[in-house]
């Protein structure tokens, strides 16, 4: 399994505060079946330029190194968790951002406004400017994006999308059915933060393959291993 979508890069966003606590995460999530996790720490295109999240993040990185250098733990992807905004397009490479360089970018819309023309123009400028694919992340928060209506034509447009994992047993869990029976669930992510979002890891695993079924799951890994190792 990947585990698309975590915040486990010591003292760096609102994640693992320490790289202790980073390797304990990276332990859980090995021992619940992860062999592939993405480091999406959240990027704010307000906050500072690309070229500056990315030096910053490559000497989190490097701190957690010789802590986990003992230890059984999962692969390791460099991806962000990017809030989309018009400001990111100041900048010149938004490539360091997407998951291994592969052009895939977990991407977190503002929650705050209802969809509207400047979102779509931003993911269409990601799109056909930028070459980049759009996941769309934790799409179970987004009332617009449970829309299937609505979620069909970002497909088409180029989007996929993220779903956290004990979203399978909330109030969204059969629209979430719904839509991933209809081939809209391309990842699927712990939007771990801390040792505790995962203390109950093996039971959402259970609740997710029970609400979409075990083959499911694994096309939706599948499909993110092929985009991304
Ligand atoms: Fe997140």
């Amino acid at each position: 399994m990947i585990d698309f979508h975590t915040h486990i890069l010591p003292n760096f966003d609102d994640g693992a505060e320490s790289p202790a606590v980073s390797a304990n995460m990276l332990m859980a999530l090995k021992a619940a079946g992860f062999n592939d996790v993405v480091l999406s720490s959240h990027y704010y295109s307000n906050a500072c330029p690309v070229e500056d999240f990315i030096k910053a993040r490559s000497a989190a990185f490097d701190s957690l190194k010789p802590v986990i250098a003992d230890k059984s733990v999962p692969r390791l992807h460099l991806g962000a968790e990017v809030y989309l905004t018009s400001l990111i397009f100041n900048n010149g490479d938004l490539m360091p951002l997407t998951v291994n360089e592969s052009g895939v970018m977990l991407t977190e819309l503002p929650y705050d406004a209802k969809y509207n023309t400047f979102t779509a123009e931003n993911l269409e400028r990601l799109i056909f400017n930028r070459s980049i694919t759009p996941v769309l992340a934790h799409i179970e928060r987004y009332p617009f994006l449970m829309d299937k209506g609505l979620l069909a034509e970002l497909f088409d447009m180029g989007c996929r999308a993220q779903v956290n994992i004990e979203a399978f047993c909330g109030k969204r869990k059969r629209k979430l059915k719904k839509l991933a029976e209809k081939g809209f669930v391309f990842a699927i992510g712990t939007d771990a933060h801390g040792t505790e979002d995962l203390a109950n890891i093996d039971f959402y695993i259970k609740a997710a393959e029970d609400a979409v079924g075990k083959e499911y799951l694994e096309n939706a890994f599948a499909y993110t291993k092929e985009k991304l190792i």
